[in-house]
This record gives C-alpha cells, sequence and structure tokens, in this order.
C-alpha cells in the first residue's frame, strides 16, 4: 500500500519524505488555501522534494478549461498528475488527458458508478473519500470495497486512492480492502506508529538496559 501525503505544507512534506516512506502527495483547493502559497510555486517545491505522483487539482469546471489548465498544471514537472472533479465535463477531460498521455486523479468520488466511469476513462486513479461519507452517517468503507470488487472483476488498473481520511482506524480498513493508496493527513500519519504499550514497553527495556551498565558498539 502507498502512503501519500494529503497536504500543501512544504516543511511537512520534506520532514515525511526524509522518512523514506512517503509515495507521493495529494494537494486540492483547500489545501492550497491553506498554504497560503501561489499554486504553480508549491507544487514546483513539492515535486522537487517528493519523488512520487503530486496531485495538483484544476479550479474550472468546463472540459475545455480544465484542459487548458490541466496541461498547464503538467508542465510544472514531470510528476504533477492532474487532479479533476468527478463530473460528466471531469470524466471527458480525464480520458483526453490520459490520451495525451498525463496522469489523471479523479476526485470527490462518493459512489461506485463514479469509480467505474472513471476507470473506463483510464484515469491513473480515483480518489474516494471516506471520512466524508462517514460524516452522512454511510459507510465510507463500503465504497473502497465495492471499487476493488468492480476493478478486479474487469481488470481495471485505475489505482484507488482513499481520502478524506480520519483516524487509524480508516487506515487499517483500506488496507484490509485492498486501496491501493492512502492520503493522509501529516496529523493521522503520525498515530500509525503509536501504542502506548510500545512506549511503555520501550521505556522499561531502556531502565533496564540502564542497570546493566553495558554498552553497544
Ligand atoms: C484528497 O485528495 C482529498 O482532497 C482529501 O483527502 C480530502 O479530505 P477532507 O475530506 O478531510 O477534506
Amino acid at each position: 500500500m502507498k502512503f501519500f501525503l494529503d497536504t500543501a505544507d512544504v516543511d511537512e512534506i520534506r520532514e515525511w519524505n526524509a522518512t523514506g516512506l512517503l509515495d507521493g502527495v495529494t494537494t486540492n483547493p483547500s489545501l492550497i488555501l491553506k498554504s497560503g502559497r501561489n499554486i504553480k510555486e508549491v507544487l514546483a517545491e513539492i515535486c522537487d522534494i517528493v519523488d512520487g505522483d503530486v496531485s495538483g487539482e484544476v479550479a474550472a469546471t468546463d472540459y475545455d478549461t480544465m484542459l487548458s489548465e490541466g496541461r498547464a498544471l503538467a508542465a510544472i514537472a514531470d510528476n504533477i498528475c492532474i487532479k479533476l472533479p468527478t463530473t460528466l465535463e471531469g470524466v471527458r477531460a480525464c480520458k483526453t488527458l490520459v490520451d495525451e498521455g498525463f496522469k489523471t486523479n479523479m476526485t470527490l468520488c462518493f459512489q461506485p458508478t463514479q469509480a467505474l466511469l472513471v476507470a473506463k476513462a483510464g484515469a491513473t486513479y480515483v480518489s474516494p473519500f471516506i471520512g466524508r461519507l462517514d460524516d452522512m452517517g454511510i459507510d465510507g468503507m463500503e465504497l473502497i470495497e465495492d471499487i476493488r470488487t468492480i476493478y478486479d472483476n474487469y481488470g481495471f488498473d485505475t489505482e484507488i486512492l482513499a481520502a478524506s481520511i480520519r483516524t487509524v482506524n480508516h487506515v487499517k480498513d483500506c488496507a484490509l480492502a485492498g486501496a491501493d493508496v492512502a492520503t493522509l493527513p501529516p496529523s493521522t500519519i503520525e498515530k500509525l506508529v503509536k501504542h502506548p504499550l510500545t512506549d511503555k514497553g520501550l521505556a522499561d527495556f531502556l531502565a533496564d538496559w540502564a542497570k546493566t551498565g553495558q554498552s553497544i558498539g
């Protein structure tokens, strides 16, 4: 399972990239706003830091402008992935941009039929939003499971990029359901490795080790 960081904060991206565990980055207009940066400048900086795919989202909703914005974003760096909304115009733009050789990430996917359409359009990634469905009392994880089944039924290679992840359990359930990628806010990724019994066990071992009076190397 690949881990992407869901942020446009370059300091956090640098920090997580240094772990060697980061496979890519996703951004969206809200994250660009939060960064306070110019979209092209910040995406260029992120693409410089990270080797993997970096999603930059178009702001247009009509086919022609989505194409021109998508091409402009892709010109920033080779590892830009053009993020488009899962609307009919977006799916059409996806097909054209994929035919031109660009990578695409179809965002705001909330039902399996949307995922089916974007796979037929050749999208590189589909982004089902788990947390926003959970917020409405709908089980977001069922969406991941349904998309996995549909893609496996037909051998689609569009990757399932689980988005709107809020908890460690979301990450576990996505891994069990076979999502290809999870995009995580920095606050969630750091919780993946945390367990109070790990901290307590380590403190006990270190205390006993100190009593041995030994050193290694
Ligand atoms: C990722 O591509 C999405 O933009 C992001 O995960 C949305 O998360 P949110 O629902 O917490 O805003």
